[in-house]
């Protein structure tokens, strides 16, 4: 499958799955809904505690799917976004992927995180679809995540290595 079907896959799942909508961010306050404990603009910080953060934010994203809270509190506002359909910014960003992580089961398989790059390797199932790879790549400025690459690849149906992908 062409990455570009993969993510226009990912971009329709809430719509495929005709799962209900959780409450539109922005019907909150900008106070109120924007404004939790941040870690951005970054400052100085040791590796060890970036990979605590990096490590934070990914677990709050994929485990606890809080979109909201981890970008607020992890995220750059002037988020750099590499995703060739995402626009630039937080707030873009976390407002679209509240509607789809929440609604798709997902495993973090692996991360790390060196010389301020953090990767992500994770397993979205969605219902009756091959399993899709999912490769999150971030770089962090002190201790404020500011750009983001990711990479997405369906497990083909008619894959002849046992072990492909995961
Ligand atoms: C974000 O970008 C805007 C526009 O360039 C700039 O005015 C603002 O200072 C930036 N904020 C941070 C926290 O970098
Ligand atoms: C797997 O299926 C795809 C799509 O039909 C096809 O293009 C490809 O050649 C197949 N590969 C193998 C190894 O059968």
């Amino acid at each position: 499958m062409r990455p570009s079907i993969v993510l226009t896959i990912l971009s329709s799942l809430p719509a495929l799955l005709a799962i209900p909508q959780p409450a539109k961010p922005n019907s909150l306050s900008a106070t109120e809904s924007r404004s939790t404990k941040s870690y951005c603009p970054g400052h100085p910080a040791p590796e060890s505690y970036q990979r605590q953060l990096f490590f934070a934010f990914i677990n709050e994203l994929y485990v606890q799917k809080n979109v909201i809270g981890a970008f607020n509190t992890y995220i750059s506002i002037n988020l750099t976004e590499h995703d060739p359909f995402d626009a630039q910014g937080r707030v873009a960003n976390e407002d679209k992927l509240a509607n789809i992580i929440p609604y798709v089961p997902s495993t973090v398989l692996r991360m790390s995180f060196d010389n301020n790059i953090g990767l992500a390797h994770v397993r979205v199932d969605e219902a009756n679809e091959e399993p899709i790879a999912l490769a999150d790549i971030y770089r962090m400025d002190g201790t404020c995540i500011v750009e983001h690459w990711d990479v997405t690849q369906a497990r083909p149906a008619n894959a002849t290595n046992s072990i492909a992908m995961f």
